[in-house]
């Protein structure tokens, strides 16, 4: 198959969607983003690249550092995570308040906002002061480049407009959910989700997840192979929110978005995807991102069904 041409079709067919879209503005550094910036990378479990657009471009991941947190809080913390946090599918959007009320600040799954926090608190029970530097040492170990910071500006922007993020964990610590500082706990949230990566970066930091959480690059054992499974099994059914089952229906393989305009993909036991166009459907993930994938696993019949 010559992924390289798949991945020049793409680039051609995804041009009429540039008009469509809309840049997140909650987040008001994330609106100064490129809206013509499209890149897209892959690379298979024998280390072969294929890329196209800006694929060295650096964005903010946003939502997809969710599937880092969680991961290095399941490593941590096995089944008893999930009683501080789920894994059905909201039907609600990323920040929604509504269910969470209903179901006693137990969060539906670790890929909705509210969940995701729970897990950063996990991770600051477990390391303390130094919870944000082990989330990014992990981000340097499972993309295998030591070149990996978060961005301050969007941080900043971040923490002084979060006010749903604020709403879920004031809403959560009153259900005792939530055992660390509000305060320490969102500033690491804020932090996570302003890690700056390339589709590159991403690509490989996704390989562990099509390869029974095995590094193959470096062989190295991220996390054993039922929890790669279940990491997966979230991606597919939560990893897009209340578009889970539409993402799920057109593209057909585990995926986490980012308001940051990235996407990452699986293909297991063949290789991982990651694609960025900063344009969001009402949804809150890439248009653009979204419609390259769904052509993808429609031109190279690489989806999981
Ligand atoms: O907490 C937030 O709202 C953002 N930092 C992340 C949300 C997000 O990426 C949802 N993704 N589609």
């Amino acid at each position: 198959m010559d992924l390289d041409a798949i991945l020049k079709e793409i680039q051609e067919e995804i041009q009429k969607y540039f008009t469509k879209g809309k840049l997140p503005n909650y987040i008001p550094m994330l609106a100064q983003a490129d809206e013509s910036d499209f890149a897209m990378s892959i690379i298979t479990l024998d280390g072969e690249e294929y890329h196209i657009g800006c694929s060295n471009k650096k964005f903010s991941i946003q939502s997809i550092s969710k599937v880092f947190t969680f991961t290095l809080a399941l490593e941590h913390y096995s089944k008893e995570l999930y009683k501080r946090v789920g894994h059905e599918p909201s039907g609600d959007p990323f920040n929604s308040l509504v269910q969470l009320e209903y179901e006693s600040g137990i969060p539906r799954n670790p890929f909705i906002n509210a969940g995701a926090i729970v897990t950063t608190d996990c991770l600051a029970s477990i390391f303390e002061d130094n919870a944000f530097n082990e989330i990014l040492d992990f981000m340097k170990k499972v993309s295998g480049d030591q070149n990996i910071s978060f961005d301050k500006n969007i941080f900043i922007s971040e923490l002084g407009h979060g006010f749903q993020n604020f709403a879920l964990i004031n809403l959560m610590k009153s259900y005792h959910n939530i055992k660390n500082p509000i305060d320490d706990v969102i500033q690491i949230y804020f932090k996570q989700c302003s890690i700056m990566m390339t589709t590159k970066q991403l690509a490989h930091s996704m390989l562990f997840l099509a390869n029974h959480g095995k590094d193959p690059l470096t062989n190295e054992s991220i996390l054993n192979e039922s929890k790669a499974k279940r990491i997966n099994s979230l991606m597919l059914t939560c990893g897009h929110y209340d578009a889970s089952g539409d993402f799920a229906y057109k593209v057909g393989l585990p995926g986490k978005s980012g308001v940051g305009g990235g996407i990452v993909a699986v293909v297991p036991k063949k290789m991982a995807i990651s694609v960025y166009s900063p344009k969001l459907n009402v949804y809150g993930n890439s248009l653009i991102g979204t419609k390259a994938l769904e052509l993808f696993t429609t031109k190279t019949g690489l989806s999981i069904f």
